[in-house]
């Protein structure tokens, strides 16, 4: 066969197992069948597999023709407790649980590239180590036990990708620095005191001091944080009271902070705590903060969002290639970029003509035309950093 004829051939596949990995979804730490036919794939390519890292996580080496350093690829494989309400053909058979994110499309990506550098590796001047990681969806993630296990040892920058269906198919972009938020979560317990709603001067209204909390927490970031850096206190859940005329006695709230920085992430969580402090003094209540750390910021480095944007303009063309502006969500990516220097990447998998449904939605669906472009991505970009 031709280079055209397998560059196709190797495209067919990659949307292949995208599409069996996307029928059966397994959720994090759970990763079984797809961490096995993803080892299975990149032995029969030749590579050098490594299985069961930090559980399910598979790593492969590929050697190439000459001395060089070595660059990783990394893709994650975990699916989302949500059940599926596309109507594709090859839609989750198992029952609550989808592949939400598109984590089916990064890891068919990478087996994809792997497969495409296999090809020239005679002509690569060093080596890549694509690291296949379970669970970057749950709290503590996947990456760290991978880097635990030593995936990144003799590693001189990682790269990896994100396909994200809010941005047009066919686009790229990435950006220097913070490029996603670290993503913390909290949890506050008011225990005040209950008693008759006609009487309440006898109680300690648990949903006033409540109120009284989410209101005042929006002030740290209208107040507290420089007004040219970013951040967000935002409560998911509050539960309280028993019946309309009855003061409830206790309230839980639930939330998540999310900051770019070190400075702003420590000032949401300080100015958090001494609220609460001045509260309990003020309402006589008792009241309980449980905040836990997620995962830090994405922070990309420079001289690798660079040579990413260079081979992005060659392939996706200069006018679908950009710098990103930085969003809140977290990626648990962050801890390798915390380990050796790198890039993370979006590229644009909204699928035209269609509803744009966001990422974690029961209808999310991405273009999975961009997949082969996007290994093509990947196995350019080795060629051009090992030159
Ligand atoms: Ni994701």
């Amino acid at each position: 066969m031709g280079m055209i004829e397998t560059r196709q051939s190797i495209a067919e596949e990659i949307i292949e197992f995208r599409r069996e990995f996307h029928k059966y979804p397994e959720l994090s730490f759970h990763e079984k069948r797809t961490s096995k036919i993803v080892a299975d794939y990149l032995r029969s390519c030749g590579l050098y597999v490594q299985e069961h890292v930090n559980g399910f996580g598979v790593t492969a080496d590929l050697i190439g023709g000459g001395k060089g350093p070595t660059i990783a690829f990394r893709a994650d494989m975990d699916a989302l407790p949500i059940q599926e309400e596309t109507d594709l053909p090859f839609a989750s058979v198992v029952p609550g649980v989808m592949h939400a994110c598109g984590h089916d499309g990064h890891t068919a990506i990478l087996m994809g590239a792997a497969k495409l550098l296999t090809l020239e590796k005679e002509k690569l001047k060093g080596n890549v180590r694509f690291i296949f990681q379970p669970a970057e969806e749950v709290n503590p993630g996947g990456a760290i036990g991978m880097i635990q296990a030593g995936v990144l040892n003799g590693v001189e920058a990682i790269f990896g990708l994100h396909l994200w269906s809010e941005l047009p198919s066919g686009t790229f972009q990435t950006c220097c620095g913070p490029m996603m938020a670290a993503t913390d979560r909290f949890m506050i317990e008011i225990e005040g005191k209950g008693g008759h709603g006609g009487m309440p001067h006898k109680t300690i209204d648990s949903i006033v001091l409540a109120s009284h909390l989410v209101m005042a927490s929006q002030q740290i970031i209208s107040r507290s944080i420089d007004p040219l850096e970013s951040g967000v206190i935002t409560f998911g859940e509050l539960k309280s009271g028993t019946a309309f005329n009855i003061i409830a006695n206790k309230a839980v709230l639930e939330g998540t902070t999310r900051s770019f920085t070190p400075e702003v992430r420590n000032t949401l969580q300080q100015k958090l705590e001494e609220l609460i402090e001045g509260l309990e003094k003020i309402y006589g209540a008792s009241i309980k903060l449980d905040y836990q750390c997620g995962y830090p910021s994405v922070v990309n480095h420079e001289k690798e969002v660079k040579i990413s944007l260079e081979v992005a303009n060659q392939l996706f063309g200069f006018d679908s290639t950009g710098i990103m502006k930085p969003n809140m969500v977290g990626e648990d990516f962050a801890y390798y970029l915390k380990e050796v220097p790198g890039a993370f990447c979006f590229v644009g998998a909204g699928a035209p003509n269609k509803p744009i449904y966001p990422h974690h939605h029961p209808r999310f669906r991405i273009d999975e035309s961009v997949l082969p472009k996007a290994a093509q991505w990947f196995c350019q970009l080795a060629r051009k950093y090992l030159e």
